[in-house]
């Protein structure tokens, strides 16, 4: 094993950080690299005789190409070469390999395959110059013929042709069958509520461009940085599309700057990057603009409609939650949007439902809790609107349907501390003063509400292996090929590694974001932490037990009659746990063993017939306070208290970030965040941070995070759950019942702008 990938930059903790426990606060390990530029990103690397290629999108939204006029954008100095589907390179596994796989699980859309064209912003060419300035102003000097089509954009138009979803997604739960009779269960209910919620597109914006930069060695080797959340995936998408032995390619991400789920597949610059460097034989940068990231996906425009029907005391009776969502005409996407509301409360008779409207666009894509950043926001409004029909305080009606087992086949949770979020996020919050009437509470010429909703996402755990090197001087080096999109992998796998061995946290080095290094899974459904944590706590556990070995064996040893169990590992190195004082530091048994460095590796694989027997999530309770001016339909969340149960947590400090940013973000779903089509162009018009409102500073009060105690050794070894997209769910329908709360007025489309309040 590669003890250390030099130039991968891996950051360190500062000198002086000193001892972490699991659970500490702990500061981000790649700040620094961070905030002094010193990390690199996709864009970032630099290579010898470097080619830059812009990329040329459809101005369609269906149809065909029927030539290009190319000599203009050829005649700029500096431009090599204009990539197209007529002149791209002929390759076996392109052409047939790739053909059938017009977009599975982990591959982006097939870039300059042939002249149809499926959505607006399409990839129509590659420019490849000198120089970045001459490939985009060649690139704006393309001319593209069309055979344009009719095309169809709007989901609202084309309901009507609705299609039950293939589950091309591995991973893809399709909603459960029927329990129950629900609709004759909401007939017999005495309270019953029925509305319809709708969610516009929104898109995932990380600030970090899309961007690959394939770096091509003399022997033909390719490195390729990518914006990726998983090095791995795209080396494995690489390999099989062109073709290239796996030692023939490397990807990296070392440093990615957020993704959001956008990097889940390979997006379309890394094979145009790849189809350039090859055929041109040198290295070739591709980066996105702004405006073609709004081309590579996005979360869905989504239409709901649910039922909900009570007893008097507040029981629920009935669920039906339909939702239809839209797709692109080549590839189903799927996400889970209503299977939470079958799964969050205790009720009987649950119809659940999901279809899909194929239109002319590209695929929606995973973002931040999809599925549920929808469905349980749906669910959750409609929650509020049956608790004020029961004139019952909304979470008294959530305590009154708490489910304490898993609803579909009975199954216990590995555990679920959802009652302690409720209790403590309330108590924080000061819930119990809230007046139940709407428009109860004023300051100046504000309308003041309170809301609340649950919150709930799935608690995953992939496999994973992790490799570490123990060196004479002390450092460790962990290493797995995981990815860090600003979620803090690097600090909470120190922290873990760190704290196994009883080290300081600048002894511990994680490496991560290559794809030779030990194979992790894909950064995504917030498994992260759960996976690779575990498999570094395993390797970690297998060098505590080799040094314990070690050292008792030395001569004279102070260890020589002491069980594993008897000693920690601590303040540098190993002791007697009822004698502190007997201790030796990591350096003293390796020198006195005469070791230089201890290797191990491991492979962490899930526990999946015992994981199976439980029903495994996260949940969060969310109240929110807002100020709403009438007469300008403006609304200020000006209070947030987030209690959220996510297993034991890893890295305190990292995770309240990830959950403070995830309410942030929820509030931009809330009121800000929507991407706008012209349906006559079929197109997204504003494409940019300018006219697409994301939430800043100014928009945002206080944020406040509970974690409360759970640690769950069902979903992990180390008892974390993950906590990268619970943070988000269900803030915005606690908004959206804190603005009912103040006006009075319920809005059921976000986002949820000043002319739908006012
Ligand atoms: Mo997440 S949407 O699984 O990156």
């Amino acid at each position: 094993m590669n003890d250390l990938i030099q130039d991968l930059q891996s950051p360190v903790a500062d000198a002086g950080t000193g001892f972490v426990r699991v659970g500490m606060p702990v500061s981000r390990v790649d700040g620094r690299a961070k905030v002094t530029g010193e990390a690199r990103y996709a864009a970032e690397h630099p290579a010898h005789d470097l080619a830059y290629g812009v990329v040329v999108g459809s101005t369609i939204a269906r149809g065909s190409i029927a030539g290009f006029r190319l000599r203009e954008a050829l005649a700029v100095p500096g431009v090599v070469e204009i990539i197209t589907h007529e002149n791209r390179p002929r390759m076996r596994s392109f052409d047939l390999f790739y053909k059938d796989m017009t977009a599975p699980a982990g591959a982006p859309f097939r870039p300059l395959y042939d002249g149809e064209i499926h959505f607006s912003g399409q990839p129509v060419a590659l420019v490849v110059a000198e120089t970045f300035e001459a490939a985009r102003y060649a690139a704006s000097l393309v001319a593209v013929d069309y055979l344009p089509q009719q095309h169809e954009t709007n989901l609202m138009a084309h309901l009507a042709r609705s299609h039950k979803p293939k589950p091309l997604k591995a991973g893809f739960s399709p909603p459960p069958d029927e329990r129950g009779d629900a609709e004759a269960a909401l007939l017999a209910a005495p309270v019953r509520i029925e509305a319809e919620y709708y969610s516009g597109v929104e898109h995932h914006n990380p600030l970090e461009l899309f961007a690959s930069t394939v770096i091509r060695g003399e022997d033909g080797h390719l490195t390729i940085y990518d914006k990726t959340q998983s090095s791995q995936n795209s080396r494995w998408y690489v390999s099989r599309v062109f073709g290239l032995g796996k030692d023939k390619v490397t990807v990296r991400n070392p440093y990615v700057g957020g993704a959001f789920g956008s990097g889940l597949r390979p997006q379309y610059q890394l094979p145009l990057a790849v189809m350039a460097a090859l055929q041109l034989r040198r290295s070739v940068r591709v980066v996105l603009t702004r405006q073609q990231m709004f081309s590579l996906g996005h979360r869905p425009e989504t239409l709901q409609r649910i039922k909900l029907g009570a007893d008097h005391d507040g029981r629920l009776r009935a669920i039906v939650h339909e939702a239809v969502a839209e797709t692109s005409r080549y590839e189903d996407y799927v996400e889970v949007v209503v299977n939470w509301s079958g799964q969050l409360y205790a009720c009987d008779n649950v119809k659940l439902l999901y279809r899909l409207v194929a239109l002319d666009q590209s695929s929606p894509m995973d973002m931040r809790a999809p599925g549920a950043a929808h469905g349980v926001h749906a669910l959750e409004v409609a929650m509020d609107e049956l608790a004020w029909a029961l004139r019952l305080d909304p979470l008294e009606l959530r305590l009154r349907n708490y489910a304490e087992q898993d609803q579909m086949k009975g199954l216990p949770f590995s555990s679920k501390a959802l009652r302690d979020c409720y209790e403590q996020g309330a108590r924080r919050f000061g819930w119990a003063r809230r007046p139940l009437a709407p428009r109860s509470m004023r300051a100046g010429s504000e309308l003041v509400g309170w809301g609340m909703a649950t919150g709930t996402w799935d608690a995953m755990q992939m496999f994973a292996r992790a490799g570490a090197v123990l060196h004479a001087d002390g450092r460790l080096v962990v290493s797995s090929a995981a990815t860090d999109i600003g979620t803090g992998t690097y600090t909470a796998m120190c922290t873990l590694a760190a704290d196994a061995l009883g080290l300081r946290l600048e002894q511990v080095m994680f490496q991560l974001g290559d794809s030779t290094l030990p194979v992790a899974p894909i950064e995504g459904g917030s498994s992260h932490v759960a996976t690779v944590g575990s498999a570094v706590a395993g390797v970690c556990e297998k060098l505590r037990k080799r040094l314990f070995r070690m050292a008792r064996r030395l001569d004279n040893s102070p260890f020589a009659k002491a069980r594993f169990d008897e000693v920690e590992f601590a303040g540098g190195g190993l002791r007697l746990r009822r004698q502190p004082s007997v201790a030796m530091s990591v350096e003293e048994v390796m020198a006195a063993a005469g070791e230089a460095r201890l290797e191990e590796k491991y492979l962490m694989l899930p526990k999946v017939l015992k994981q199976k027997q439980y029903l495994r999530a996260t949940h969060s309770a969310v109240f929110c306070e807002v100020r709403v001016d009438e007469a300008f339909g403006t609304v200020r969340v000006t209070r947030v208290v987030s209690a959220v149960a996510a297993g034991r947590i890893i890295s305190a400090k990292t995770a309240r970030s990830q959950v403070s940013g995830a309410v942030v973000w929820g509030i931009s779903q809330a009121l800000h965040e929507e991407t706008h089509a012209d349906h006559r162009l079929g197109r997204f018009m504003n494409h940019n941070l300018a006219e697409y409102h994301v939430t800043v500073n100014a928009d945002v009060g206080d944020i406040d995070v509970i974690f409360v105690d759970e640690d769950d050794r069902i979903v992990s070894a180390i008892g974390a759950k993950g906590v990268g997209e619970i943070g988000i769910v269900g803030v915005a329908a606690a908004v959206c019942n804190a603005i009912f709360h103040a006006t009075g007025r319920r809005v059921r489309s976000t986002p949820m702008t000043p002319e739908k309040v006012m």
